[in-house]
């Protein structure tokens, strides 16, 4: 059986927490002038860490729902001494609406969200019509949103919503897929050879 390192519950201090006085913006951390990038169900921490790491004139919040998960994001972050990366144990939809300012998120990421895939759990998906509200909202002018996916099915519906949401313009890739699968995840579905879905849009 694998054997799994125990969970040091201790880093959770270290997590942004929701403060009804106190809305997040790039202020809570060291270089409060920096952009803030964001990524939505970071999972284990793999692919924050490493942008936190290549780019420490940026700062990164990842929001994740599972606890367990969290913990080992902070373990990378306390091990490689990263002083440009937060993290927050919530739900997506609740941690944007109430806990980041409006206007404050220069780009997003959204790697490999889990695809639900059978139709009685679309319900499920992360992607909505509800969530594009809280992205325009929270998103500063001319931010980016960057997302990929494994699930052929899954990359359709998200793009057919967003297709018809006029407050976003759909641009022609920046990030590579070498990037973008730079996660748990990403890794795994590299040795299956699936095929990766991406997009990328700006709010207007
Ligand atoms: C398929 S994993 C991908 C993890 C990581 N992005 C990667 O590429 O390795 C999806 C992650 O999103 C998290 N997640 C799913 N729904 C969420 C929600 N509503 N709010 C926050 N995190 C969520 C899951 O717990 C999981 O860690």
């Amino acid at each position: 059986m694998k054997k799994y390192k125990p969970y040091d519950w201790t880093l959770l201090e270290d997590l942004i927490v929701y403060n009804t006085n106190s809305k997040i913006t790039s202020n809570i951390f060291d270089n409060q002038n920096s952009e803030l990038c964001v990524e939505i169900g970071c999972g284990n921490g793999h692919f924050l860490t490493d942008k936190a790491l290549n780019n420490p004139e940026k700062n990164y919040i990842g929001i994740e729902i599972k606890i367990g998960r969290i913990v080992r994001c902070i373990e990378k972050k306390v091990k490689n001494n990263l002083k440009n990366i937060k993290y927050i144990n919530n739900e997506a939809n609740f941690a944007l609406d109430f806990m980041f300012e409006d206007d404050s998120i220069d780009l997003i990421y959204m790697t490999f969200p889990d695809p639900w895939p059978k139709r009685r759990h679309h319900k499920n998906r992360l992607f909505s019509e509800k969530f594009l509200d809280s992205v325009f909202k929270k998103m500063k002018y001319g931010g980016l949103f960057v997302f990929i996916t494994d699930h052929e099915e899954y990359f359709k519906y998200s793009s057919d919503i967003l297709i018809k949401d006029i407050r976003f313009e759909k641009i022609e890739r920046i990030s590579s897929n070498a990037e973008l699968s730079n996660s748990l995840f990403g890794e795994k579905w590299k040795k299956e050879n699936r095929k990766f879905y991406t997009m990328e849009f700006k709010k207007r």
